[in-house]
């Protein structure tokens, strides 16, 4: 709580703090910082003449630190803190620098932390590096918590049924109707995920027979070697179906929509992170395997504009998508709000 000193001079630089910080951070200011710096000069003088110059001067190397500091940090203009608390502003800084890793080596607990928590991270390390990812004696999780989830044994077990779990997607104007897995992998570009990440993914599609959605990046040649199915992702950049000009080419979309890798097609409308903006991956990530999948230069901006140019309402959109339909051979089309 502020002291009652600082609160009798009107609007203290106290109540720009916190509540609870202690007292002495309140009281520190420029005036402080001077008069405990004479006080420790003189100390530094004191040592010198008790224990000898070379006392002294090793007594003086801190001291002259502390001044550097406090002086450096009321000369600067950019941190209003390091000016009303000299020295001691630098401290707070430093421990906000090392905070993230003080959160997660001593406070952060097993299950806290979102979107995955330590525990789930260790799983997935002990399976990446092959080691084993099983605890003996039980859990450390609250089962008693309000909210916790359980699976419990049925007392009236059903038969396992033999249906497969697929959804067939197609309407009568598709001739080439693909039966899907019920859980696949969404949209994310090869650009955006590396070589051997789209590599594993597509091959883990291929082994578990769902889908890879390719993302708007275009169909690089990581999805085709992995060989799983791929519903192909079409952003506005068309990218893989694109012309010199960014616009929409109709037989570049054919060449790749009839691969027989391409089950679906999917029409992103526009750039969900980035609503109204569009997003643009700069040139120089613009690699040349990245380039041959979406069909820009290599080294130059790859812009994706926040609307399509192929069409301009719903439907213009529904046209493109019996367009699509068409020139892919009749596969199914869907549209990504
Ligand atoms: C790295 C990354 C790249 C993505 N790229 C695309 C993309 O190219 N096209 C698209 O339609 N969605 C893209 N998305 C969005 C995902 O497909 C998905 O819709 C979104 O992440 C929400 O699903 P989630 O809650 O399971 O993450 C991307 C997401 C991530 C994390």
């Amino acid at each position: 709580m502020p002291s009652s000193g600082s609160e009798s001079k009107g609007p203290s630089r106290a109540r720009l703090l916190s509540e609870g910080t202690p007292e002495w951070i309140e009281q520190w200011s420029p005036e402080v910082f001077r008069k405990v710096g004479y006080g420790m000069a003189a100390g530094v003088v004191a040592t010198g003449a008790l224990g000898g110059p070379l006392t002294g001067l090793v007594a003086a190397v801190p001291v002259a630190g502390y001044w550097w500091l406090g002086l450096r940090d009321l000369k600067q203009e950019s941190s209003t803190l390091k000016r009303n608390f000299p020295v001691l502003a630098n401290i707070r800084f430093l421990l906000e620098s090392i905070r993230p890793e003080i959160r997660q080596y001593f406070i952060e607990s097993d299950s806290e932390s979102v979107p995955f928590s330590r525990a789930h991270r260790s799983v997935v390390y002990a399976r990446a590096k092959g080691s084993s990812d099983t605890l003996p004696f039980g859990t450390r999780r609250d089962l008693y918590k309000e909210g916790y989830e359980w699976i419990c044994h049925s007392m009236y077990p059903a038969k396992p049924s033999n249906v497969e779990l697929r959804a067939t997607v197609g309407g009568p104007l598709v001739t080439q109707k693909y039966s899907a897995a019920l859980l696949n992998v969404s949209a994310m570009s090869y650009g955006a995920l590396s070589d051997n990440a789209i590599l594993a993914l597509s091959s883990a599609a291929k082994a578990g027979s769902f889908y890879h959605n390719t993302g708007e990046g275009g169909i690089s040649r990581f999805h085709l070697e992995g060989g799983g199915s791929l519903v192909w992702n079409v952003g506005t950049g068309y990218f893989g179906c694109r012309g010199e000009d960014g616009k929409f080419d109709p037989e570049k979309f054919r060449e790749n929509s009839t691969r027989p890798n391409v089950k679906m097609i999917e029409i992103k409308l526009s750039q969900g992170a980035k609503p109204g903006h569009g997003g643009i991956l700069p040139g120089a990530k613009v690699t040349p395997l990245i380039a041959e999948a979406r069909g820009v230069k290599v080294g130059q901006d790859c812009n994706s504009p926040p609307l399509h140019s192929a069409f301009g309402g719903p439907r213009g959109l529904v046209d493109f998508v019996d367009q699509m339909r068409e020139l892919s051979g009749g596969k199914p089309v869907g549209v990504k709000m």
